[in-house]
């Protein structure tokens, strides 16, 4: 590892250093993960001649993106020009960027709106002063919860629906409490499709049913994607999971 920067330990060495089929790095906060990541685009680009463009790093947040880049960036690892070619993305970026591309084949204007989480909340709380409910005791954090976790389960609204889990593990099953939300839902979605816009959930769904349905696309993204990283794993939720599977050539092996 002569080419690479020192302050490693062996097991990280292990880690960069690992080629055929995936791995999955498991450490404490603050050990060292997303460095492995960064040393092993490195050691990608350096000792195994992969072209920076095959490489997609993931992160969740724009700040965790953004740092990924500069650690990139660090001309002890590779040189301006290959560190600027490395798709480094959030998962929401990554998205935008593949559904603006293919908006027509999912019948959106290209120039189509993205409702960050403020403006998500700004409409959950107009559309629960419209309803006038006093159905919702719930906080933001767990409407959106349960918004999201609805939307990527369910897709479509669906009044058939008696029971669910959301992410976060919180389970609604009060036939009242269904019904008040998806009135919510309703309501909420009415108002993004009067804007052309898809918060964080569509997303993410919009791009799974995109790759799932167009081979070509999908089978385009797989050939120049060789190596995709997640950073802190763990938080990748199923509607994630199904992306990475999607964009993952052969994911049985290599996911
Ligand atoms: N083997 C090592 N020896 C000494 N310092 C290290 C080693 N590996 C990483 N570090 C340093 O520890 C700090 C944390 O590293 P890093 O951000 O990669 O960890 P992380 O596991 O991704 O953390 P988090 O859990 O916060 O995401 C950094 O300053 C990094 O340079
Ligand atoms: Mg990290």
């Amino acid at each position: 590892m002569e080419v690479l920067s020192g302050g490693l330990n062996g097991k990280q060495v292990e880690a960069i250093e690992h080629f055929e089929k995936a791995i999955l790095v498991i450490a404490g906060p603050g050990t060292g993960k997303t460095k492995v990541i960064t040393h092993r685009i490195a050691h990608l680009i350096r000792h195994h001649d992969v072209s920076p463009e095959q490489i997609l790093a993931v992160t969740f947040t724009n700040k965790a993106a953004q740092e990924m880049l500069d650690r990139v960036m660090d001309k002890d690892l590779v040189d301006r020009d290959s560190s600027l070619g490395v798709r480094i993305h959030t998962f929401h970026a990554f998205c935008v960027g593949l559904i603006r591309e293919f908006a027509n084949e999912i019948g959106l204007p290209r120039n189509f709106a993205i409702f960050d989480q403020e403006m998500q909340d700004a409409i959950l709380v107009e559309c629960i002063r419209e309803q006038q409910t006093s159905q919702f005791n719930f906080l933001l954090p767990s409407l959106r919860d349960i918004v999201g976790s609805y939307k990527a389960k369910f897709g479509d609204l669906d009044s058939g629906i008696t029971e669910f889990e959301t992410y976060s593990g919180r389970k609604i099953k009060d036939g009242d409490e269904i019904e008040a939300i998806l009135n919510l839902i309703s309501a909420y979605q009415t108002k993004l499709d009067a804007h052309h816009a898809l918060d964080f959930t569509d997303l993410i769904a919009k791009s799974v049913r995109l790759l799932e349905r167009n081979s070509v696309i999908r089978e385009r993204y797989q050939r120049e994607l060789k190596f995709i990283l997640v950073d802190e794993y763990q938080d990748v939720n199923e509607p994630q999971y199904q992306l990475l599977k999607l964009l993952c050539c052969q994911s049985e092996n290599n996911l």
